[in-house]
């Protein structure tokens, strides 16, 4: 595949069929990411693949957690990935983006309980087969938020290049304390983020709807006098 086509091809997917994703596959992806530019080549990232009753595991809990069914509270956050106080643009994008969504399910605004049932499929990483868990020392500083986001993106592209797709899940973040105790975490790492990985159900609404994008002309300054 061409790189642009994998590029934008790339979607956030949240319905995914139950296929396997084949072993050479992950670790190409993986073999892949490894190869991201990082400052001083520090190679911040460490990555904690979770399949079968692993992954079973860290969804029964995480649902149990959130649905309130279970004395394990979510967790704090270990770092806000958003402003306390929104503003424009990116008010009126993320309003749309979860609108969108909602529309595509035939979920009401005004529908909770249904929008949370929504929110919940992202701790079954939407039926992936795969789930991966990104983290990176928390000795270390901002900067490195850019190096574990190429090394995030080459994830997502990567997977493009086996026909696979993937969905970014900050929403696992909450769950950060349960997922360490599970997968024996180093408390020195920082959860950045969970990612699905599978094939995409493309015929599902949620996966059939798309974002959209700022024209170029929105966010590009040209100069060259
Ligand atoms: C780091 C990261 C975390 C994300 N977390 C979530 C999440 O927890 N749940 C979810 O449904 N989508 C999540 N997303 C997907 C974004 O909503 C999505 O990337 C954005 O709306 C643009 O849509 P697209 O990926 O389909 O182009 C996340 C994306 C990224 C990059």
């Amino acid at each position: 595949m061409q790189v642009h086509d994998a590029i934008m091809s790339r979607h956030s997917c949240r319905r995914f069929k139950h296929d396997p994703v084949p072993e050479d596959a992950l670790r190409r992806i993986l073999t892949g990411a490894g190869q991201a530019p990082s400052g001083h080549n520090t190679q911040p990232w460490k990555v904690y693949v979770v399949r079968g009753e692993a992954k079973d595991r860290i969804s029964e809990k995480a649902l149990a957690s959130a649905q309130g069914a279970s004395s394990l509270k979510a967790s704090d956050p270990e770092f806000d990935y958003y402003p306390t106080d929104w503003f424009e643009p990116y008010l009126a994008r993320r309003r749309a983006t979860g609108f969108g969504l909602y529309e595509a399910l035939g979920i009401g605004r005004d529908d909770k309980a249904e929008r949370g049932q929504q929110m919940l499929r992202n701790f079954k990483f939407f039926d992936a087969p795969v789930g991966l868990f990104i983290t990176f020392s928390r000795r270390m500083s901002v900067g490195t938020f850019m190096d574990v986001g190429m090394f995030i993106e080459n994830i997502l592209i990567g997977a493009r290049g086996e026909g696979l797709h993937t969905c970014g899940q900050v929403a696992w973040c909450s769950h950060h304390q349960m997922i360490r105790e599970e997968l024996n975490i180093d408390p020195d790492q920082l959860l950045a983020c969970g990612i699905s990985i599978g094939y995409a159900d493309e015929n599902a609404p949620e996966n059939v709807w798309r974002t959209d994008r700022a024209d170029i002309s929105e966010w590009v300054t040209f100069h060259d006098e």
